[in-house]
């Protein structure tokens, strides 16, 4: 087997959740493999190696567990990009469309400086409203977005096609 099948292979579908009609890919079964997770990051991380990235900026809630093994893989630190009212300081604020609803993200005021190298991280772009809203956010503080990294990429909902008409080079794990 591929380490990409074997990946693909340790991620669980969920029917008719959150929402009946939705089948949710729970990366909590790739996470509690340490193969699959150790795998997953290193190549997430290998096409960033050397690129003087200063930041990863992770989408709550599996984001954070990726990103926070990323940051410290590349020597980056870590940015939480977090559902509205859970950051204790002056925050930005954009409102956001997923899959199965609308809400809003905040991120820190001072969480990136002007001209920082920021890569987006999340567990799964579907539509890629919530990375766009991240990108958004992100760019609106002045950093420079080298590239966002989803472990699974849900093609037939447009997201990565969202991000590359922003601009944003895309790399995913699996389909
Ligand atoms: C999921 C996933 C992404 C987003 C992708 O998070 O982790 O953040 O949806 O969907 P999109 O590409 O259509 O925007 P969710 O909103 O379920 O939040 P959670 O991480 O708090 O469970
Ligand atoms: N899994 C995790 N997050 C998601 C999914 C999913 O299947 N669909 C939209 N966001």
């Amino acid at each position: 087997m591929s380490s990409n099948t074997k990946l693909a292979a340790s991620i669980r579908a969920i029917a008719d959740y959150p929402k009946p009609g939705i089948v949710f890919r729970d990366i909590t079964t790739l996470l509690g493999d340490a193969a699959a997770f150790r795998e997953a990051v290193d190549q997430l991380v290998a096409p960033y190696q050397g690129l003087g990235v200063d930041k990863i900026a992770g989408i709550e809630a599996r984001g954070f567990i990726l990103g926070g093994a990323l940051a410290h893989q590349l020597s980056a630190g870590f940015v939480p990009i977090r559902k509205k009212g859970k950051l204790p300081h002056a925050t930005v604020r954009i409102a956001y469309s997923l899959e199965y609803g609308v809400d809003e993200m905040e991120m820190h005021v001072d969480a990136v400086k002007p001209g920082e190298k920021v890569i987006l991280t999340d567990d799964l772009i579907a539509t890629g409203g919530t990375a766009e809203g991240a990108v958004k956010l992100l760019r609106q503080q002045g950093a420079e977005i080298v590239s966002a990294c989803f472990v699974i990429d849900l093609p037939d909902l447009g997201g990565r096609a969202k991000l590359e008409a922003l601009g944003v080079e895309v790399r995913t794990l699996v389909e």
